[in-house]
């Protein structure tokens, strides 16, 4: 019983339980081992966070950065991850012009049970560039 009333409690709140992971040093240039000026993940991060103000999910999806999600040669790479959800990992997204395809792709994920994106449903500069398709954790 406790349990029971336990878990609707966790459920009533508006914890984020999905997260856009975006690679902040893809395209970074580099010169005597040390970065040079903004790296193309730095942008491509600042214009969703700046698209992100107006999104409808901004409060359930959070935009978080990361290091480096090891797709380094397949710059710039962002992952949809959400609770009992597959996991996506995509790559090769141009740093311009990108930005809202993502946001796009995010809110059909948001929407899906099970996270599921099939190629046709996807907005064009995330059709091509997925790395990685993770299954959930077991519920
Ligand atoms: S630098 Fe972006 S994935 Fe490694």
């Amino acid at each position: 019983m406790t349990a029971t009333a336990n878990i609707s409690a966790t459920k009533g709140t508006n914890a984020p339980s999905h997260t856009l992971f975006v690679c902040k040093t893809c395209a970074t240039t580099w010169q005597d081992g040390k970065r040079v000026g903004e790296s193309g993940g730095q942008k491509l991060l600042k214009q969703l966070q700046n698209l992100s103000q107006d999104w409808h999910l901004k409060n359930y999806f959070p935009i978080q950065e990361v290091e480096c999600m090891s797709a380094c040669s397949h710059s710039c790479v962002v992952a949809f991850a959400g609770s009992g959800k597959l996991t996506y990992l995509f790559g090769d997204l141009p740093i311009d012009n990108s930005a809202s395809a993502i946001l796009e792709c995010a809110s059909q994920y948001y929407a899906k049970p099970d996270g599921l994106l099939p190629w046709s449903e996807r907005p064009e500069p995330l059709k091509k560039g997925i790395l990685a398709r993770i299954p959930s954790l077991p519920q």
